[in-house]
């Protein structure tokens, strides 16, 4: 079960004398939900304050616990209130012993539910958008003092603020470049939690990405809600695209490999296509959400885009690169979806076929404009659904891997594998590559011949 209470300070009424030597007496705890911009966010919070707090994987030793939440499908909003039941139990146990802790909600549902998660969930002392986390020291001190704080919205605010003093973590970092969508698919809350596309200036991009390379890493993944939107300002005061962008970031020596994500059709334009033919640091693998292979169904979801015209992309990035792999999302039983639109995508995906997918569900969210629809898919309808597209990408998945073996590919080495003695990279294709091999192998790029592999792995053994 949980610690014994040994600590000698009883209690922690003020924090005003924090001892700012050695390392620091709090502990924080936080769990991530959702996607990888959630991960970059909760990365940049823990360096905010990694002055006052040491992580900690254990929630009943946390003085600060910090959900970082996800509001895209409902089941992903509803486990944090799950959790929050859980966290008031070991808040009062906690509370007994003399010890305070607060809690704190970030995130998407954060800037979804705000005020209303301070009301449905007495024990949350914080919470805070995903746009003011450079606020978070100073509203931890407010919470602190007994306030309960909601946070407010300035993504630019945030752009400047977190700059510089990042922890690196491994040879493969995302770096932010976009945030924000202004889309609006029928389906999706993230124009409202995320706010509108808001652009980093190229010259800050530059000198985080250089920070980065400097401290060892290798591969950076640009990473933006819609990142193909970009549009930052460039040193020349004009607006640059992200292919500018990336030829400009392939010039600085050590550093090995770009990708980004996420991008949406609308705004794959030639440039982009292009560099995946003449900038070899970009990595031959492409994540291009298609959602539905019907175009009535797309139309209906806002996409902005037909099936043909995606079909068409792909044919000229693989004109462009003929090697790239192709991943995707998508979603089943929108609402008025028919079997036919079903089939429509299962016979894209048949075309296309991609090296890895994900597949939803539709979620019906509260205050998009598919939720109002009448026509929406029985909950059964949707299961099958989904089944049958799953089995199909995952045969799509394992025969891409396959095809590897044989091949000698170059992997950037990342962490220590499972077993021991192993090492994880990852291959251009970002599969996941085991080998034996020495730990110092972290942060190398080594050609590893393929001898095996699964539905999520490939196994094979340095070439040198
Ligand atoms: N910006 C990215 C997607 C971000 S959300 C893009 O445009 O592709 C990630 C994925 O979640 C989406 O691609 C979609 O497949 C899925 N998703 C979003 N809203 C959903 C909902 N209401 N129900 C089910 N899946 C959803
Ligand atoms: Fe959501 Fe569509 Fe924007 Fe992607 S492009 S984040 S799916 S609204
Ligand atoms: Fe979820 Fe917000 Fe990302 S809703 S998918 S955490 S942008």
């Amino acid at each position: 079960m949980s610690g014994q209470t040994t600590t000698p300070d009883i209690k922690t009424p003020k924090t005003d004398t924090p001892e700012k030597t050695g390392t620091p007496k709090k502990k924080v705890f936080v769990k991530t939900f959702g996607c990888q911009m959630n991960v970059y966010d909760t990365e940049r919070m823990k360096d905010l304050i990694k002055g006052d707090y040491s992580e900690t994987d254990e929630p009943d030793d946390a003085d600060l616990v910090i959900l970082n939440t996800c509001h895209i499908r409902e089941k992903a909003a509803e486990k944090v209130y799950s959790d929050l039941g859980r966290l008031k139990a070991n808040k009062t146990k906690r509370q007994a012993e003399g010890k305070a802790t607060t809690i704190a909600v970030t995130g998407c549902v954060a800037q979804a539910e705000g005020k209303e998660i301070l009301r449905r969930a007495p024990v949350v002392d914080l919470v805070v958008g995903p746009q003011s986390y450079q606020n978070l020291p100073k509203l931890l001190d407010q919470s602190q003092k007994g306030e309960r704080v909601a946070a407010e919205f300035d993504v630019a605010d945030k752009f400047k603020a977190l700059k510089g003093n990042r922890t690196i973590t491994g040879p493969s970092a995302f770096v932010t470049v976009q945030e924000g969508c202004d889309k609006f698919c029928a389906f999706c809350v993230v124009p409202y939690t995320r706010g509108a596309e808001v652009s980093r200036p190229v010259e800050a991009i530059v000198e985080e990405v250089r920070a980065l390379v400097q401290h060892g890493v290798r591969e950076v993944n640009l990473l933006g809600q819609n990142v193909n939107a970009f549009h930052g300002q460039g040193p020349d005061g004009n607006s640059w695209t992200l292919a500018r962008l990336i030829r400009h970031l392939a010039k600085i020596d050590r550093l090995d490999r770009l990708r980004f994500t996420t991008s949406h059709p609308r705004d794959m334009d030639d440039d982009l296509i292009a560099a995946h033919g003449d900038t070899p640091k970009l990595m031959p693998y492409l994540h291009l959400p298609i959602q539905s292979g019907s175009d009535a169904i797309l139309k209906a979801m806002n996409r902005k885009h037909t099936a043909a015209e995606y079909r068409q992309m792909i044919d000229d990035l693989r004109q462009a690169r003929p090697d790239i792999a192709l991943s995707s999302d998508f979603i089943v039983g929108f609402p008025g979806e028919s079997d036919q639109d079903f089939e429509d995508t299962m016979q894209l995906v048949r075309d296309v076929t991609f090296a890895m997918a994900y597949s939803f569900k539709y979620s019906e969210r509260p205050g998009t404009p598919a939720a109002e629809k009448h026509d929406q898919v029985p909950e059964a309808v949707k299961s099958e659904r989904l089944q049958r597209l799953q089995a199909l990408l995952r045969e799509q998945t394992l025969a891409f891997n396959h095809e590897q073996i044989g091949k000698t590919l170059p992997v950037l080495f990342e962490k220590p594998g499972r077993k021991p003695g192993q090492m994880q990279g990852r291959s251009p294709y970002l599969q996941s590559v085991y080998v034996d091999g020495p730990e110092d192998l972290k942060g190398e790029i080594v050609d590893v011949e393929i001898t095996g592999a699964t539905l999520n792995s490939l196994q094979g053994h340095l070439v040198r």
